[in-house]
């Protein structure tokens, strides 16, 4: 079940967000949030919720706003209760004969345990205190400074459904988010959104609108298949709504999440024996991951970065779709063949590019800042190299990016200076933040033909969706997600 929180100050605000819920299951009003609340107003906003109710007072400790004594705290708790409201949520910390009271009455108890800090190593004793009360539901929620805590939150939704026990129990922090909708698929009974962005009741909570259309969250079940971005941060990528959308679409029972990451090893380990389709994994892991999976394919170990991970047999089989992504984009402009490319830049990016340059038989020179990379680059792929300040005297057919130079937010930026880009020339640019870069507004110009890092990215995640379910994705549908993506987006 999912659970719109409502987090306003005051009654009337309280009321006219409630009044705009569609997609919840239930509500959680935080009553620790609204000022000089009385019974009247307890009354009016729990009648005007319109589906079942979670009242909750937290107080400071527990990362809410009361400021009253503890009586008046479980004073408005136990008049929730006689109110209506349908689920009441009541702390580990209160006092135990209070929680037993409010456990006795019809009304549904949440006894609940929240750490702020960390993902302490007790879990196990804290479930086992709070089940000893025999609450309707056990809710444990900690903080993640690491994606192994997840983990530790996972085994205990497991112990729970092994013992019958009703939980909900999830991780907050960036290293927790994708455990909001993990912890559903495995069992958890409740996971909590915000109304909208700015509203959040906790650190890293997804909006409804992120559960509901992002990541289907109404749809997932404990069939549903994982995969999803590795990668550290993953904040910014759109992976998420191309792949979702796409399973939609064709009606797969799978979820995309972002997973950041910090111990990969770990992370493929505890990940492994789960429901898996596969991984897409980015910086900082694409060349880590190849010493913890179990195969790897032919043009990946050429390139020698993963950027894919596909299940097969339960082993875990490493592509790399960047390099066919990027060709594919350019091959929709020009012929490769016996033409002179210019690669700017000589890291992982350069590599997965460089070898598909060569493979299609294009003559390849490499410029980098640090020219001893280039040259490193460019004695393994047997071709030539310099610095970034030679592309002026190069006579070159197509230029390629693959610096981060220009990247958002340092969008004013140009790898070259911008007499070297010639006319009439193609110019692609693999920053796909801002849309269009600094290079290509350059090249356009004069008068050049310029493909986008995003052309890249769609036809990379086109065969990933391929290498994962066998199917053909939907391009277009794919597209339009992330033109909407972006053009809400603040950059
Ligand atoms: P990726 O895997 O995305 O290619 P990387 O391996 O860190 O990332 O490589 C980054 C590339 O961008 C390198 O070629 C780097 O040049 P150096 O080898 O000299 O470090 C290049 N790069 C990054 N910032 C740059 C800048 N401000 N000007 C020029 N080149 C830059």
């Amino acid at each position: 079940m999912i659970a719109a929180v409502i987090t306003e100050r005051d009654e009337k605000d309280a009321l006219n967000a409630i009044k705009k819920i569609k997609d919840a299951d239930l509500i959680e009003l935080r009553l620790d949030y609204i000022k000089n609340l009385d019974d009247k107003k307890l009354k009016n906003l729990i009648k005007n919720c319109r589906k079942p109710v979670i009242a909750t007072c937290r107080k400071k400790s527990e990362g809410g706003f009361f400021s009253g004594s503890e009586n008046e705290r479980i004073n408005i708790l136990k008049n929730a209760v006689k109110l209506g409201a349908d689920y009441v949520d009541i702390e580990y910390s209160s006092d135990k004969n209070v929680i037993k009271d409010i456990i006795k009455n019809k009304t549904k108890a949440i006894v609940s345990c929240h750490d702020f800090k960390q993902t302490p190593s007790n879990l196990g004793d804290i479930y086992n205190n709070i089940k000893k009360l025999n609450p309707d539901l056990i809710k444990i929620v900690t903080y993640a400074n690491s994606v192994t805590d997840n983990f530790k939150i996972f085994d205990l939704i497991k112990t729970a459904n092994e013992e019958n026990k009703k939980i909900i129990a999830f991780c907050m922090g960036s290293y927790g988010q994708f455990s909001r909708i993990l912890s559903a698929i495995l069992g958890s009974q409740i996971t909590y959104s915000s109304i909208e962005e700015g509203k959040e009741s906790a650190d890293c909570q997804l909006t409804m609108n992120e559960m509901v259309n992002y990541y289907r969250i109404k749809k997932l079940n404990k069939n549903t298949k994982v995969v999803g971005l590795i990668g550290n941060p993953v904040e910014h990528s759109w992976s998420h709504i191309i792949h979702n959308s796409a399973f939609d679409k064709l009606n797969i029972n799978a979820v995309y999440l972002k997973f950041q990451v910090d111990k990969l090893k770990k992370f493929i380990e505890y990940m492994k024996p789960l429901n898996l389709i596969g991984f897409s994994v980015t910086i900082p892991h694409k060349v880590e991951i190849m010493m913890y999976i179990d195969g790897l394919d032919k043009q990946a170990k050429g390139i020698g970065a993963v950027n894919t991970l596909v299940v097969k047999n339960g082993k875990l089989i490493g592509y790399n779709t960047d390099c066919p992504g990027a060709i594919r984009a350019l091959k929709q402009k020009t012929e490769l063949k016996n033409k002179n490319a210019v690669v700017l830049g000589a890291g992982g990016a350069a590599r997965a590019m460089v070898y598909g340059l060569i493979e299609n038989k294009s003559n390849v020179t490499i410029l980098n800042r640090t020219v001893e990379k280039a040259k490193l680059l460019a004695d393994y792929f047997k071709c030539d190299y310099g610095s970034l300040d030679d592309l002026k005297d190069i006579d070159y057919d197509i230029l390629i990016n693959t610096t981060s130079v220009g990247m958002y937010p340092k969008a004013n930026e140009l790898p070259i200076g911008k007499n070297s880009i010639k006319n009439n020339k193609i110019v692609f640019d693999m920053v796909f933040n801002p849309f269009k870069t600094k290079l290509l507004v350059e090249a356009e110009k004069r008068n050049c033909t310029i493909i986008n890092g995003f052309e890249m990215l769609i036809y990379g995640a086109l065969l990933q969706f391929k290498l994962w379910t066998g199917k053909d994705a939907p391009e277009q549908l794919m597209r339009q997600k992330v033109m909407e993506f972006l053009k809400n987006a603040s950059h």
